[in-house]
């Protein structure tokens, strides 16, 4: 069936492979994550790598996000176009093409950048003076990732004083993600994230008592987002996967409803333990382990470019040549820019579709 007339169909009727967001589970997932900040002074600026659509995004601030979060200054420009007005960046913008284009995207919102080295600080600053401008920057700090920041405490302070000598940058405050401090022993997890925390919210202390003005003390993710989110003087979260879900934070006990599947159609049965479906690797990643196949006595066992690999328990398993059959996808931020377009389904019905508007925003 044309996927034009699928209004009103079930979700079988949908060709494969296809990606489907199940829209009373995200509403449910952001209308979660706004109850637990509703009477609490940490905000949420939820991250849209994930999803990479403007439409939750509203949703989102709708239900309480005072903003969002980008990876990248294209997504951030893609979100500025379907009309956000508050972006972090929380990343590093290198090179003087992303920077002028961060300096235009500024004309239209609030758009906040993170600096872990005077290089990056006196690039940002010089472009700004060409123009006449500000830029706003977080100093990213490692709060123990172990990916980029300047180290916590006392070399923070140190770098926000050397960056002062730059004109035309403009401090806000820090930025210390911790999000994947991803442990099997939840005590463990939250041990971590305390760590963090505590060194991220001493260098808020030590910024401030070397006479700064910190507004924004920006952390979290869907795994910490309430160890984070109670964590005084962090004033806001970055979660991100929570409104999707995958199977990988699932695991983990991120307590979220799984929103976005794919669905495939089995197209071989050559053996009585193996069936083939049309989803590969060109529609579900493994970058985090194999997809969850939903259908019980039923595994993924690989996937190769447009074929998944499927093992059957038993011998008697009725499954057929044609038959729909719909995996968890064990990473979201991998698999949902896989498809050009989400197939938006409610009760198991489709309602409607729409292009990933973020999809393509690398840069
Ligand atoms: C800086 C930053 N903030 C927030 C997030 C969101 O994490 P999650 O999607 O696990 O909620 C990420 C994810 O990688 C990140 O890199």
């Amino acid at each position: 069936m044309h996927q034009e007339t699928l209004l009103g169909r079930p979700i079988s009727d949908v060709d494969t492979p296809a990606l489907l967001l199940d829209l009373g589970a995200a509403e449910r997932n952001i209308a979660r994550m706004a109850d637990f900040f509703a009477d609490k002074p940490c905000k949420v600026r939820p991250h849209t790598k994930t999803h990479k659509l403007p439409m939750l995004a509203h949703a989102q601030i709708k239900a309480g996000a005072i903003g969002v979060t980008c990876a990248k200054v294209e997504e951030a420009g893609l979100f500025i176009d379907h009309g956000i007005s508050s972006v972090l960046i929380a990343n590093q913008i290198v090179g003087i093409t992303k920077i002028r284009r961060l300096l235009e995207l500024q004309e239209r919102a609030d758009v906040i950048v993170c600096i872990d080295s005077l290089q990056n600080a006196q690039a940002l600053s010089n472009a700004a003076a060409e123009v006449g401008k500000h830029i706003s920057f977080l100093i990213e700090i490692d709060v123990g990732l172990h990916r980029c920041g300047v180290a916590p405490l006392k070399p923070a302070v140190d770098f926000l004083q050397q960056i002062t000598r730059f004109g035309h940058l403009r401090f806000r405050g820090i930025n210390g993600y911790e999000g994947s401090l991803f442990s099997e022993d939840p005590a463990e997890t939250q041990k971590l994230c305390r760590e963090s925390n505590a060194l991220f919210v001493e260098t808020r202390a030590l910024i401030e008592r070397a006479g700064f003005e910190v507004e924004i003390c920006s952390a979290g993710s869907s795994n910490t987002y309430d160890l984070s989110g109670s964590y005084p003087g962090i004033t806001d979260v970055q979660p991100g996967a929570y409104v999707t879900m995958d199977a990988c934070n699932a695991h983990y006990g991120v307590p979220f409803e799984q929103a976005v599947t794919i669905l495939a159609t089995v197209t071989s049965r050559p053996a009585p333990d193996r069936a083939i479906t049309d989803a590969g690797k060109r529609s579900l990643t493994s970058d985090l382990g194999l997809p969850i196949c939903t259908a019980e006595g039923i595994e993924l066992r690989a996937l190769n470019d447009e074929h998944g690999i499927l093992g059957i328990a038993s011998p008697e398993n009725p499954l057929q040549i044609g038959e729909k059959i719909s995996f968890i996808p064990t990473h979201g931020c991998t698999t949902i820019p896989c498809f050009d377009e989400y197939i938006l389904t409610r009760n198991g019905i489709v309602e409607g579709r729409t292009p990933i508007i973020a999809r393509a925003a690398t840069r």
